[in-house]
């Protein structure tokens, strides 16, 4: 079954290269971004590791814990993560699930026969505090995933999380950003009595409420 953005992140217990984790609990009161990728030991892989890595502290001020997964066995995630800090300049700072049994990658659909029966495709799932999901991103094996967008991604949910905003396309913390279509005029100025431009009915924008 594919997991759906408001469904409730599918609960697990896993080996990692940080130990054996329960999801929920690992997660605590954190956002999550839980990602798969399809095999120890290849190019493009090695690559996303070593940019998640880097951008752990950015992930961090977000309140958000990132972890990896792949159908690799333990001890190879453990020996790739020493070739991952010589060629990345950055040690994997975060756990990474050893899925050999393909259980948390079956629960989550990671598994798209029709691209590859075995391996995982590229995954990404962004779960709330509340354990809902957020975001679900599919790529092929050929094409690493751009983690700023991740972050990006993390900064509109948090934002739309408090306020009944919406942010629009190729938006970037500190931009303008949109009244929720479902707030009518009326409620608009009550929740922002600073004013807003009215481009179209349908289409009102602001400064982001929590930078100005
Ligand atoms: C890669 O990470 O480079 C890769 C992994 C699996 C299939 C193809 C490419």
């Amino acid at each position: 079954m594919p997991v759906r953005l408001g469904d409730t992140a599918p609960d697990f217990t896993a080996q990692t290269t940080e130990g054996e984790i329960n999801f929920h609990d690992w997660l605590g009161d954190s956002w999550g971004v839980l990602f798969s990728h399809p095999k120890d030991f290849t190019p493009v892989c090695t690559t996303e590791l070593g940019t998640v890595a880097r951008l752990k502290p950015e992930f961090d001020k977000r309140n958000t814990k990132v972890i990896g997964l792949s159908v690799d066995e333990l001890g190879n995630h453990e020996k790739w993560n020493e070739d991952i800090a010589e060629t990345q300049g950055t040690a994997v700072n975060f756990p990474i699930i050893s899925d050999a049994d393909r259980k948390v990658s079956d629960l989550y659909d990671m598994i798209h026969p029709n691209a590859n029966d075995t391996l995982t495709v590229r995954s990404v799932f962004i779960i709330g505090p509340d354990k809902k999901v957020k975001l679900t991103l599919t790529y092929p094996a050929s094409t690493g995933r751009n983690f700023s967008e991740i972050l990006r991604v993390i900064d509109s949910l948090q934002l739309t999380a408090g306020y009944k905003v919406a942010t629009p396309a190729d938006w970037q913390d500190g931009d303008d950003v949109i009244i929720g279509s479902a707030v009518t005029n009326e409620e608009a100025e009550k929740l922002f009595p600073q004013g807003w431009t009215t481009v179209k009915p349908y289409l009102r924008t602001l400064p982001q409420p929590n930078k100005s």
